[in-house]
């Protein structure tokens, strides 16, 4: 029997009606469909395998027999809610708290890494009595409303975004203090005491910083060597925990050590660690784990924390599945290994390739950070979105992140082996040669007039002559670059800022116009503004933005 239950064209329509436009999928102009996926493997509806090189949530392999296998038999034995007891909720506890320091001892269970870390804060607050939360610059810590405040990296995606005050992320290639700087690491944590400070003048009070181990969404940053020590050095003077952030980086990913917390060194354990993707190997599941005093003092507030299906018996078998797989399976060998082989030979593509400024990373999650110029560092966004749009084509699956979307990351499930990682690199070398630092051009010929019947309904309501850019790859609908447009620009701040005045309810009925201008993808440029733009230097590859999503 087919895997696929419709052609792939309904699917699409299906999912353009009846699923909330700003769920985006991958390659957005050539949506993928799959259909299953094995190890590190993944299928679509013809049958077409992909190298997957960005799963870090099929931690040990997609759809593991040994995972799926614990999930199905305790499925059809029982599962209920952490209110009974039940071996497996603490056999897991007890098996995870294995893997970590002594004083970190005490597990709440919850569902996803976004629940793990609003119940961190919760955590912090209460334990602390204060409100402060200090956060790193691209830092993305989940979707709920909690931490959307505390994630500029979403807020990135917004013009005319006022981002509130966050660190400086500790990003040695790019960030304000380099690899030449004497000190790097108490640089950074400098400024995190100084926002402390700052903070205390308003007569504000810190209950956390929180942090990734290694910074993922924020573009693949591995934070020099001290600096956790001595930010949380500066943050419990000011009465503050620690709390780090290991939903992506989990779980023996690093390679050398099962949480990347632990690169760190062994004086570095935060107050509060949250886990999350990789935990259930696809099943959502998460954790929050911390020390006998912050858990004491959440339960002495009197209110009782119950959660519907954190500790379920079925994700416990999940959890206890996962673990011995990464054990059974030495996958947190095979990350040191594959991780270093894959290191190396894209060590040698930079030498090979000017448009390769940094490669970083540990075990493996790496990220190669595109530029046009290795001296000042300009990034390569548009070109990063070719690479990613070409290898697709090559059947493999990568994605480009970071403040500026021009580091692509790797953190493919965990049984990568060598022979992919020549593979990934053999396909990437050619990539790289014909992908230059692109000179600019907007031909009438590369824009495409899509006709009223092709786009239906939503070109009909926003304009009659709307064109797509086909040379400007889009992924995930993030914006490979921005346009400039001076007077849209203006009218757009415009609107959004009378738009900040007037409530949420009425903002549509007010402004539609300004909704529309406030979103820049929505600016509407005909072929001939838009070579105008181009041919008059305006605007550059690296500031244009155009999306076709809303085309
Ligand atoms: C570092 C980090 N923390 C938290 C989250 C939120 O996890 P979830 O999407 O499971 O809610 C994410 C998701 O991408 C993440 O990358």
């Amino acid at each position: 029997m087919s895997a696929e239950k419709l052609d792939k064209s309904k699917t699409l329509f299906l999912r353009k009606k009846h699923v909330g436009p700003s769920c985006k999928i991958f390659f957005s102009q050539d949506p993928i469909k799959i259909v299953k996926a094995k190890g590190q493997y993944m299928y679509d509806e013809n049958g077409q395998r992909y190298l997957d090189c960005i799963n870090n949530v099929a931690h040990v392999g997609h759809c593991h027999p040994d995972v799926v296998q614990a999930g199905a038999e305790q499925m059809g034995t029982l599962n209920t809610n952490a209110r009974f007891l039940h071996d497996n909720l603490v056999l897991y506890a007890q098996r995870l708290q294995a893997t970590l320091p002594p004083a970190l001892s005490v597990c709440y269970f919850v569902n996803s890494g976004s629940e793990a870390n609003d119940l961190a804060l919760r955590l912090a607050r209460n334990f602390t009595g204060h409100d402060d939360i200090i956060t790193l610059e691209n830092a993305y810590h989940g979707h709920v409303s909690s931490l959307i405040d505390i994630s500029p990296y979403k807020h990135h995606q917004l013009p005319d975004a006022e981002l509130r005050p966050s660190a400086p992320s500790p990003d040695v290639y790019r960030g304000r203090y380099r690899a030449d700087h004497p000190d790097p690491a108490a640089a950074y944590a400098d400024d995190v005491r100084e926002l402390i400070d700052r903070a205390h003048e308003k007569g504000r009070k810190i209950a956390a910083f929180i942090a990734e181990s290694l910074q993922s969404c924020g573009g693949q940053v591995v934070p020099p060597a001290g600096y956790f020590q001595q930010v949380a050095a500066h943050v419990r003077r000011a009465g503050g925990v620690v709390i780090a952030d290991e939903v992506q980086v989990g779980f023996g990913r690093v390679g050398s050590h099962f949480w990347a917390f632990q690169l760190q060194g062994a004086d570095f354990v935060p107050d509060i660690v949250t886990m999350g993707k990789p935990i259930g190997n696809g099943h959502p599941m998460s954790c929050v784990v911390t020390t006998a005093e912050v858990a004491q003092a959440f339960a002495s507030s009197g209110m009782e924390y119950f959660n519907t299906f954190g500790g379920n018996p079925v994700s416990c078998a999940i959890g206890l599945a996962v673990l011995d797989v990464i054990g059974k399976e030495d996958l947190q060998g095979n990350a040191v290994r594959v991780g270093q082989h894959l290191s190396d030979l894209l060590e040698a593509l930079k030498r090979k390739h000017p448009l390769i400024g940094d490669v970083r990373g540990r075990g493996l999650f790496i990220g190669v950070e595109l530029v046009k110029d290795r001296l000042t560092l300009t990034p390569a966004t548009a070109e990063a979105q070719e690479v990613i749009y070409k290898l697709k084509e090559e059947k493999i699956l990568l994605s480009a992140d970071g403040p500026h979307r021009n580091v692509l990351k790797f953190k493919p499930p965990m049984c990568f082996t060598p022979e992919d990682a020549e593979l990934v690199a053999a396909k990437l070398d050619p990539v790289l040669t014909g992908t230059g630092p692109a000179p600019f051009t907007a031909r009438r010929s590369e824009c495409r007039e899509r006709s009223q019947q092709e786009d239906g309904e939503h070109l009909r309501r926003t304009c009659s002559a709307t064109f797509t850019l086909t040379f400007l790859p889009v992924i995930w609908d993030k914006p490979v670059c921005r346009v400039f447009a001076p007077e849209a620009e203006r009218r757009a701040s415009a609107a959004s800022r009378r738009d900040r005045r007037s409530s949420s309810s009425q903002r549509s009925q007010t402004h539609p116009e300004g909704d529309k201008l406030r979103d820049h993808t929505c600016l509407r440029l005909t072929s001939d503004r838009l070579a105008l733009l181009a041919s008059s230097r305006l605007i550059a590859a690296s500031d244009f933005y155009v999306t076709a999503r809303e085309f």
